[in-house]
């Protein structure tokens, strides 16, 4: 019988298998497959897996804490953060491009990555756990694939001369399952009923030049849509909400006694089955009139927030 129980019984004796007395790294995104199969992975080798965070300073409000506190809170995991903010910054600065940050953030999360697992005192890693699912097996033609940190598929992978063995524990589950499992595990709501979120993160929701201010402005106004989004139960209805910072365009407002000349945001609330198509979704009025008023309010550059009405195709979700 198809129970979480069972199955995550199931899943964490064919780690425990698999892995035998080796010792594995897992890279964490913030995302629900790597945090299911790193809470796997841990149920089964204990302490042999070490979980590396990369913090590339591109991630939304309380992402880094949501790691460090809830992701090991329910766990017990063994976990490394790499501090990389600074190394990203300076790397994308200048940088407009899509493409163009998109390979410089692939480069230095494995850089950053690459670092962390030097590193580790207790040295001798066998094995790379990915949280690899379905879907990806059979859109990557069902082979076994590179060694790719899975929420950077589409940025980058991992060196050839990094020879890990790959544990994929996921790879026969959807995302509904993955998520069944690791309520199982114990995995708090806020990790396993996350929405979809970039690899790249922030940054290809900058439209022109990442700079800090940028994204600090960003992520103010992206954490008011969620928490307005949440307050309003509309997290379930929705598959994701890009919220972007149009950086380069500017227009003319008022607000308290004076002209401004600030930056828009777009909201972008999408359904989606599969992220393949998507239609725009269509939120309340009043939900979104809380979410402008608060943005507006409470975000000093931003003076205009404006609705993405755009289907999929021919609108990507992303603005990048
Ligand atoms: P698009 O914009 O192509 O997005 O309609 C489809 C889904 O993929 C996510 N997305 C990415 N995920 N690295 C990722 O890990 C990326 O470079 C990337 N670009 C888009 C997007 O959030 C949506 O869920």
């Amino acid at each position: 019988v198809w129970t979480p129980a069972n199955i995550a019984e199931q899943l964490v004796g064919g780690v425990r298998d698999r892995i035998g007395a080796g010792r594995a790294i897992c890279g964490l995104s913030g995302g629900v497959d790597s945090a299911v199969a790193a809470a796997l992975v841990q149920r089964a080798i204990g302490d042999r897996l070490t979980c590396v965070f990369v913090d590339h300073g591109l991630l939304r409000q309380g992402e880094r804490e949501q790691v460090q506190q809830d992701f090991v809170a329910a766990t017990g995991a063994k976990l490394v953060t790499v501090d990389a903010v600074q190394t990203f910054v300076t790397e994308l600065a200048g940088v407009s491009d899509p493409e163009e940050k998109r390979k410089i953030i692939g480069r230095e999360f494995i850089r950053s990555f690459e670092s962390a697992v030097a590193d580790l005192a207790d040295g001798g890693v066998d094995f790379l756990v990915q949280g690899t699912l379905y879907p990806d097996v059979v859109e990557s033609g069902g082979g076994t694939g590179t060694a790719n940190i899975k929420s950077h598929h589409n940025v980058g992978g991992l060196p050839d001369d990094l020879e890990f063995q790959l544990v994929e524990p996921l790879r026969l589950l959807f995302k509904d399952e993955v998520r069944a499992v690791g309520r199982e595990l114990g995995l708090p709501e806020e990790i396993v009923g996350r929405q979809p979120f970039p690899g790249p993160g922030l940054a290809i929701r900058i439209v022109g030049e990442v700079t800090p201010d940028r994204l600090a402005t960003l992520r103010r106004a992206d954490a008011i849509a969620r928490e307005e989004l949440t307050a309003a139960g509309l997290d379930q209805q929705i598959w994701q909400c890009p919220v972007v910072l149009l950086a380069d365009v500017r227009s003319v407002g008022v607000q308290g006694d004076g002209r401004t000349y600030g930056h828009p945001i777009v909201l972008r609330p999408v359904s989606s089955e599969d992220a393949m198509t998507a239609d725009w979704s269509r939120l309340p009025y009043d939900v979104l009139e809380r979410i402008s008023t608060r943005i507006t309010n409470e975000v000093a550059e931003v003076n205009r927030v404006v609705l993405d009405v755009t289907s999929k195709p021919p609108g990507t979700i992303e603005w990048e």
